[in-house]
């Protein structure tokens, strides 16, 4: 700031001072009942927003508006000129026609920064830096980085919103949390990105926990790996199988790391896979359960000492892990255990004795869902966590690939129903992922009960941890509760509860733009009801040279776009 500014600043904030003096001490001389009240109120506050202002680094400006309007005849410009009157006056702003001066009026509108003196004296109005910035005219809020994937069109300026949320100049982490209420579109929107970073090579993980259908059609689309843990099924991942991990990569770029007990890490991990599974477990029992996982593996030859990991017959592999039901045999062998046993027997002899087997499916796919949908009640969030303590342990492998771990409904592991370590656990992916060049992305719906857990600890750490946050529909107490955590404006606020379907906020760097999500044809979710249309009717915004940009799938008219409703709508990208 220059010398003369900050004197002008100076001169203008004593100015204020005595202004705001005079006004006070003259509406003590009026009685609130006066007309003169309300304009002396009014300038007392504006008076007051000023100095504020200009007490918090912001300058004084000066604004003048010219609306030029031009048209090819008498009554077309005096039409004009009355509805753009209309239109400023509803949005509270005065006009002025310039009668009699509308040749200093032009040479005014001319970009050569002179505005006639009269001319300047009767449309300014003062305004601060933030004011004078709104109106800047360069100024757009765009989101395009090089490389990045499709989301869809901004609503302000119809710019493209394309963004690589793995790159660490713009983006502090690569985490994404999708906020909206039930049916607002939080899971389209995730097999939207989903899909395009698969075809971006991106190594895609999905976390299903409800309705895990609306992801086999996309999936089976792309050649992913739709694996379904169920009671009925025969997939299964073996919670207790220590895996191994390729640590090629980490050694070449940090030299050999320091050993650690891989066991002591696997049962501590199975003590949260525990704790899901009885959550009324003394601190007794917990100790005891401890025990018997020591001896459980010890009596395959696995002890703390990570050589006792390899198969003797074949070093390249690990030996066979102990299943459930080895647990269970141990557990059985004490009295004091007994109780354990029982409960865990669901899941070796009895209804769910899926759990009860060796991994038989692998997540080598680039494209992998786990749909833990068929699972209810506690098993549920004992699936939930089996699936992504599967995932995590592949996606620490290599660090120098990108990843992403998508989790819909993730208030099914952070809400009410959890406990303590599943949360802490999905707030640890949340932490520590971009460690390993990865992204987490979690939906929810029910923000009350997203942070629900220990007065919403782990709500706010995964918002916190989420550099970007897309917001669609939410209802009006929701979105109230999240205009702090995100610092919304009162306008945003009044937006996101208005949106339509396809309608998102994207918050990121500070940023908040208003984006209608791309729709696309291939990934739908929802009943049959609502896909509604026959499949000639396409929807789907994304085609570029005949293929859709989510699954690369072929559509029948390349470059055009049809609506839901039929109607052609031409979107040439
Ligand atoms: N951007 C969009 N364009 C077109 N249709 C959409 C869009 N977003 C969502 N839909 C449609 O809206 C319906 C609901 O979407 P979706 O299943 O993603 O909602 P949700 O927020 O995940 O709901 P829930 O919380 O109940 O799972 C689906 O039929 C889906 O196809
Ligand atoms: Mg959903």
């Amino acid at each position: 700031m220059t010398r003369k500014s900050i004197c002008v600043k100076i001169v203008m904030i004593r100015k204020l001072g005595q202004q705001l003096r005079i006004n006070r001490s003259k509406i003590r001389e009026t009685s609130d009942t006066n007309t003169d009240f309300d304009d002396l109120n009014g300038a007392i506050h504006s008076g007051y927003f000023l100095k504020d202002g200009l007490g918090n680094n912001e300058d004084f400006y000066y604004l003048n508006l010219l609306v030029t309007v031009t048209a090819d005849s008498v009554d077309e410009l005096e039409w004009k000129c009355a509805e753009m009157k209309k239109l400023l006056l509803s949005q509270d702003m005065n006009v002025q026609p310039c009668s009699f001066r509308q040749e200093q009026a032009f040479l005014s509108s001319l970009p050569l920064v002179s505005l006639e003196k009269h001319l300047f004296e009767r449309s300014k109005r003062n305004v601060l830096t933030l004011g004078a910035a709104s109106c800047y005219p360069y100024t757009s809020y765009e989101m395009c980085d090089d490389n990045g994937i499709l989301l869809g069109v901004n609503k302000h300026n119809n710019s493209l919103i394309i963004v690589d949320i793995f790159d660490s100049n713009v983006y502090k982490n690569a985490n994404i949390a999708i906020l909206g209420t039930s049916g607002a579109g939080k899971s389209f929107t995730m097999q939207l990105m989903a899909t395009r970073m698969r075809r971006k090579g991106i190594q895609v993980f999905i976390v299903a926990p409800l309705k895990g259908h609306e992801f086999h059609r996309a999936c089976s689309n792309i050649g992913g790996e739709f694996i379904q843990i169920s009671p009925a099924s025969p997939n299964c991942i073996n919670v207790m199988e220590i895996r191994k991990v390729d640590k090629s990569v980490d050694e070449l770029l940090d030299g050999p790391g320091v050993e650690k007990s891989l066991l002591a890490a696997k049962i501590q991990r199975l003590h949260i896979f525990f704790s899901l599974l009885i959550p009324d477990m003394s601190h007794e029992e917990r100790q005891l359960l401890d025990d018997a996982l020591i001896r459980t593996y010890a009596n395959l030859g696995i002890t703390h000492d990570n050589a006792t990991l390899d198969d003797p017959d074949d070093p390249e592999q690990y030996r066979t892990m102990p299943v459930l039901g080895d647990l269970y045999d141990t557990l059985k062998e004490v009295p004091d255990t007994r109780r354990l046993a029982n409960i865990i027997n669901r899941l070796v002899h009895g209804s769910a004795r899926t759990f009860n087997q060796q991994t038989n499916v692998s997540l080598d796919n680039k494209y992998t869902v786990l749909d833990i949908s068929e699972l209810t009640g506690d098993l549920l969030t004992v699936g939930m966590f089996v699936a992504l303590d599967y995932v995590w342990d592949k996606a620490k492998e290599n660090r120098t690939e990108e990843k992403a771990i998508f989790i819909d409904e993730c208030w099914q592991l952070i809400g009410a129903n959890s406990n303590r370590l599943a949360a802490e656990f999905v707030l640890e992916i949340f932490k520590i992922i971009r460690g390993y060049g990865g992204s987490a992305i979690c939906a929810t719906q029910d923000i009350n009960d997203f942070f629900a857990l220990e007065d919403g600890k782990y709500g706010k750490g995964i918002i916190n941890n989420a550099k970007t946050k897309i917001l669609l529909n939410l209802e009006d107490e929701e979105a109230r509760r999240v205009q702090s955590l995100l610092r919304l404006s009162e306008a945003e606020v009044m937006e996101i509860t208005h949106f339509e379907r396809g309608s998102g906020l994207i918050s990121t760097n500070n940023n908040n733009v208003t984006v209608p999500c791309c729709k696309s044809n291939c990934v739908r979710t929802g009943s049959a009801d609502s896909l509604g249309m026959p499949n000639s009717a396409q929807s789907c915004l994304a085609l570029t040279w005949g293929r859709c940009l989510s699954c690369w799938m072929p559509t029948p008219n390349p470059g055009i776009t049809l609506s839901r409703t039929g109607a052609i709508t031409i979107s040439i990208f």
